[in-house]
C-alpha cells in the first residue's frame, strides 16, 4: 500500500468543504479591495527564493524542496507566493512605470518542516500582493482585508504589529544590534548563523536561553527614523479609527528576510500556543533586489489548513450535546443504569456498558460528541458522587449524585 508522504495530506469531505468556503470568502473580500486573481507556477528557479526569502531564513536554510530538473536547472517547489508574484511583476514589465497591481493567489506551498499540528510540508495559502503604492493607507488596507476575512469566518485573532524601519534607519539599528549581540555569549547554533546573515532574526528565536540573552536588546521602534516613525504612528491611528485592536511587538521580525517597515502577524490561541494564522508586511526593496526598477510592495499570506482546523474545532464544539455516562468497574452498572433512565426524562444520555479506564472513556465520549462526561470510579462510589467533565469548556469537578440536576 502506498501512503501519502509525511507532512502531506488529502483534504477531503468536511475539510474540503471548509477549504472552498474559505477561498470564497477570501476572494470576495480581496475583490472588494480591488485585487484580482493571479496564478503563479509552483516550480521556480531556486535562486529566486534564495535571493528573496533570504539565506538566513529557515526556509532557504533547511526547508526547500529543491532538485535539478532534466535541463540541469536548479529548481524548487515554491515555499511561499511573494517571490513568484514579484518575479511576475518584473517579468511582465509592470515595474518599469511603477504600475499599481493588486493580485491574490491561493494554492500549495512546500516547506520541508518537521510535521506537527498546524505544520505541514505541503500546505495551502491564500495571499495578496499589492505593488506600486507607497502609502500607509495601503498598509492599513492589507491588514484590514485579513481582519474582514476573519470576521466573516468568525475567527478570533490577535494582531501583532511592528515596524522594521526603512533602508535608512534599519542599517543603523542593525549595527547597534550587532554590537549588542557581540557582547553576549551562548547563542544557539541557529542564532550564530543568523547573527552573521541577518542579525534581526535573532530577535524572534524561540530558544529560552537566547531569549534571556536578548532581554535588553535595542528595539527597532526606538531607532526608527522620522519618516518611519510618522508612518508607523499613522498606521496605528488608522487601525484604531477603524476599530481594529492590535498589540505592538518589538520581537516580531518575521521569518523571511525581505521585509522592511510594516510587519504584522495574526495569531490564534485555538491551534496550540499563539500559532500564526497569517502574516505579512512591506517588501519594497525586493523588486530592485530581484532585478526590477525600484518600487513598492506589500502583502500577506494566510495558512488555510490552520483556519480549517479552527473551523472544525468550532463546529465540533457547537454540535456537542447530551451526557456520556460510564464507570470504571462493572459493579456500578446497575446503579448507573437506573440513574441513566432517570436522567433520560430530561436529557440525552449515552450509557457505556463496559468498564474502562478513564482516558479510554474520555476518548469515546469525545467521539460521541457529548457535552457532559460523568464517570463512577471507586472514590466516587464511596462518596455517592460522579466525576464530572464539561467537554466544551474542560471544567472538571466531583458532583454529588443528589445534586446532579443542578449542574446539568
Ligand atoms: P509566512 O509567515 O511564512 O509568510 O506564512 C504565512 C502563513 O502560512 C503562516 O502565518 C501560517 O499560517 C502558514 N504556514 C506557514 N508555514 C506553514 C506550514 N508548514 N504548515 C501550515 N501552515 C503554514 C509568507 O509566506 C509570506 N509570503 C507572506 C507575505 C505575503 N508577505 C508579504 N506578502
Amino acid at each position: 500500500m502506498i501512503n501519502a508522504l509525511k507532512g502531506m495530506k488529502d483534504l477531503l469531505d468536511n475539510e474540503a468543504k471548509h477549504y472552498e468556503k474559505i477561498i470564497k470568502v477570501c476572494e470576495e473580500v480581496a475583490s472588494n479591495y480591488g485585487f484580482s486573481f493571479i496564478n503563479i507556477p509552483h516550480l521556480e528557479l531556486k535562486e529566486l527564493f534564495k535571493r528573496s526569502v533570504g539565506e538566513s531564513s529557515d526556509i532557504v536554510g533547511k526547508e526547500m524542496y529543491e532538485f535539478i530538473d532534466k535541463g540541469q536547472n536548479e529548481v524548487c517547489l515554491r515555499p511561499e507566493g511573494t517571490a513568484g508574484a514579484v518575479r511576475a511583476y518584473i517579468e511582465h514589465k509592470f515595474d518599469k512605470n511603477l504600475a499599481v497591481k493588486k493580485w491574490f493567489y491561493h494554492g500549495s506551498m512546500f516547506r520541508y518542516e518537521r510535521p506537527q499540528k498546524g505544520r505541514l510540508r505541503e500546505f495551502h495559502q491564500f495571499g495578496v500582493e499589492s505593488f506600486g503604492l507607497d502609502n500607509i493607507y495601503e498598509d492599513a488596507s492589507i491588514i484590514l482585508i485579513l481582519a474582514e476575512i476573519f470576521s466573516r469566518l468568525e475567527i478570533k485573532f490577535k494582531l501583532k504589529l511592528n515596524s522594521l524601519g526603512c533602508s535608512c534607519c534599519m542599517p543603523i539599528f542593525r549595527q547597534k544590534l550587532i554590537e549588542f549581540l557581540n557582547s553576549k555569549d551562548g547563542f544557539c547554533d541557529d542564532c550564530k548563523r543568523r547573527k552573521e546573515l541577518n542579525p534581526i532574526r535573532v530577535l524572534d528565536c524561540k530558544n529560552e536561553h537566547c531569549q534571556s540573552l536578548i532581554l535588553n536588546a535595542p528595539t527597532m521602534r526606538e531607532n526608527l527614523c522620522q519618516n518611519c516613525k510618522k508612518d508607523f504612528e499613522k498606521l496605528q491611528e488608522i487601525l484604531s479609527q477603524n476599530k481594529l485592536e492590535f498589540e505592538l511587538d518589538d520581537r516580531l521580525v518575521r521569518g523571511l528576510d525581505y521585509y522592511l517597515k510594516t510587519a504584522f502577524e495574526f495569531v490564534s490561541d485555538e491551534i496550540g500556543a499563539k500559532a500564526a494564522i497569517a502574516g505579512g508586511g512591506r517588501y519594497d526593496r525586493l523588486i530592485e533586489y530581484l532585478g526590477g526598477k525600484s518600487g513598492f510592495g506589500i502583502g500577506f499570506a494566510m495558512g488555510i489548513e490552520r483556519i480549517i482546523t479552527i473551523l472544525e474545532q468550532k463546529e465540533s464544539l457547537q454540535e456537542r450535546s447530551g451526557i456520556y455516562l460510564c464507570f470504571m468497574d462493572e459493579i456500578y452498572l446497575d446503579k448507573l443504569f437506573s440513574l441513566a433512565i432517570n436522567l433520560r426524562k430530561k436529557h440525552k444520555v449515552i450509557l457505556s456498558y463496559d468498564a474502562k479506564k478513564l482516558a479510554k472513556h474520555l476518548e469515546n465520549a469525545d467521539k460521541t460528541k457529548c457535552k457532559i462526561f460523568l464517570c463512577m470510579g471507586e472514590n466516587e462510589a464511596k462518596s455517592e458522587s460522579l466525576f464530572y467533565k464539561n467537554l466544551e469548556n474542560k471544567e472538571e469537578k466531583s458532583v454529588k449524585i443528589s445534586q446532579l440536576e443542578s449542574v446539568l
